[in-house]
């Protein structure tokens, strides 16, 4: 993933900038945890006077250093507390908790195309937003999922066995927006799809805020 996100990673956020803009920098508080933060582009969106600490989850450790870079050129740094780079996968909100020095520590949750290569991305999910987020939290997200046109996800469902090997485990064919939005912890959920992304699109955007009850 390295090397793929290398080459991949900067037009993708070239295409992003103005929607991470109005979905993360509108609204992310608090501790912020960043799931597969990959190049820790997220910091450069994160308001530090409404940001308290950054918290990059990200296993690659290949990705720390660039993290690293990323966050102290937004004003996050180790030394002050306001950087926690985690090497643990997703599927471990325990560990996490601990590094956090606690249970529901977190205000923000974000997660930008990262539930399509995440083990039982379901579970995770569920354990995320039960014993990670703080009652009243909020998840941001911005997924490729599955389409709601039969044809297109008939293809995408042809095409992810080779597309995971190729990518790094990315699959085309999980319906994470609906899986997130099933969760029975929302006081409130406003999700959306890509402006001017044709519905042809294999990989079809959603994304949205989820506030958790308080
Ligand atoms: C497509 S990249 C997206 C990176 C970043 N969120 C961004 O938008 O620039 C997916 C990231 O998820 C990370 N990842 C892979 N498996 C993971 C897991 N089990 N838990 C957390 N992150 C994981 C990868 O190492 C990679 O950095």
């Amino acid at each position: 993933m390295t090397h793929v996100w290398a080459k991949f990673g900067k037009g993708t956020e070239e295409n992003t900038r103005g929607l991470k803009t109005s979905l993360i920098s509108s609204n992310a508080y608090g501790i912020v945890l960043d799931l597969g933060a990959g190049y820790g582009n997220t910091a450069h969106y994160l308001d530090r006077t409404d940001v308290t600490k950054y918290v990059a989850l990200e296993p690659n450790l290949n990705m720390h250093a660039e993290i690293r870079a990323n966050a102290n050129q937004a004003g996050f740094t180790e030394e002050d507390g306001t950087l926690l780079i985690i090497a643990y996968g997703a599927e471990e909100p325990n560990l996490i908790n601990s590094a956090l020095g606690g249970a529901h520590a977190v205000d923000t949750l974000v997660s930008i195309l990262t539930l399509c290569g995440v083990p039982e991305p379901q579970e995770v999910m569920r354990g995320l937003v039960g014993e990670v987020l703080k009652p009243g939290g909020q998840v941001l997200f911005y997924e490729h999922v599955l389409s709601r046109r039969a044809d297109v996800a008939w293809w995408q469902r042809f095409w992810t066995p080779i597309w995971r090997c190729a990518f790094d485990g990315c699959c085309l064919d999980r319906p994470t927006d609906i899986w997130l939005e099933e969760l029975d912890v929302w006081e409130s959920r406003d999700v959306w799809s890509k402006e001017d992304e044709p519905e042809e699109h294999l990989w079809w955007h959603r994304g949205g805020k989820l506030v958790k009850r308080s």
